[in-house]
């Protein structure tokens, strides 16, 4: 099966009025991910028809909730490190009514390489960075999936650099296309920004569109062992400089903020290689 952007922008076409109708009544959430974003993974698998999704890091459940209902005969295996988080409840109570997804919780850096089987799909969204980026590595290599998504691609970040140098046939849910066509899905952002990313003309050429999905699809024999050892030494590198980044600045609160804007949740858009 090729998995390509081509091909999800053309399954999302066919499949959107289908995926509108699984979880027309879902309100959009301001800490979870998109809407628009769990389009894009609908698209990508769409012809896979997983047997189970793996997903990795669950806070109030927003992804889980979505992945519940888009994929009805599909089993959601959520991992959440922090059964005392406050979310956790919550959370809890949300999903109970979707008889397909599995709550545990646990460190996913454990669980994950345990439990997912050859063809599953697996959805990284805590940890992040570069460790979720091992994480997949690891996974890929010991249980071989059919493909990974990885949340918080920002453009521009060293990470999304990473990860499209060392993976070219990697694809983001901010390509513009996909952007252009479904952003309104999402609706939270009101009408204004709606029509700012949606015309082509005017849409914003540098910024990343919400958190922004990476689909990492397996290729034989990937990774291998000297990309496993590149993507350790990148995530030391990006802990090394962000620790020497703290110590260092002295740069006006402002300024920071506008090298890392904020996320519609008020959080700091994700940096170089910060880790949860
Ligand atoms: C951004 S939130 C997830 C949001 C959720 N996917 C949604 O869309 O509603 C990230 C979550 O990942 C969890 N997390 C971070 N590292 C983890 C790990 N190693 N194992 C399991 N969960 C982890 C955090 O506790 C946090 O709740």
């Amino acid at each position: 099966m090729q998995y390509t952007i081509d091909n999800t922008l053309a399954r999302a076409g066919e499949l959107v009025g289908e995926f509108e109708r699984r979880i027309g009544d879902v309100e959009p959430m301001e800490r979870g991910i998109a809407i628009s974003e769990a389009l894009f993974v609908f698209a990508t698998v769409a012809d896979l028809k997983p047997r189970r999704i793996l997903e990795s890091g669950r806070a109030l459940g927003q992804s889980t909730y979505l992945l519940g209902r888009a994929f009805p005969d599909t089993a959601i295996i959520s991992i959440e490190a922090n059964a005392d988080h406050p979310d956790a409840g919550p959370a809890l109570q949300r999903l109970r009514g979707l008889s397909n997804v599995e709550c545990l919780f646990g460190n996913s850096r454990v669980l994950l390489p345990r439990l997912t089987r050859p063809g599953d799909v697996v959805i990284i969204d805590g940890p992040k960075w570069f460790r979720a980026l091992k994480l997949a590595y690891t996974v890929m290599r010991r249980r071989q999936p059919a493909l990974v998504f990885i949340h918080d691609c920002e453009r521009g970040t060293p990470f999304r650099r990473f990860v499209e140098r060392r993976i070219p046939w990697s694809f983001f849910s901010d390509d513009h296309r996909f952007v252009q066509q479904y952003c309104r899905l999402d609706r939270y952002l009101g009408d204004a920004e709606l029509r700012r990313w949606s015309d082509p003309d005017h849409r914003p050429r540098d910024e990343s569109y919400a958190g922004t999905f990476g689909c990492i699809p397996a290729r034989p024999g990937f990774p291998g062992l000297g990309a496993m050892l590149r993507v350790s030494g990148a995530r030391i590198a990006a802990n090394v400089a962000k620790s020497v980044t703290k110590r260092t600045i002295t740069a006006p609160a402002s300024r920071q903020r506008a090298a890392h804007p904020r996320r519609r949740d008020g959080t700091a858009s994700p940096g170089a290689g910060a880790s949860s």
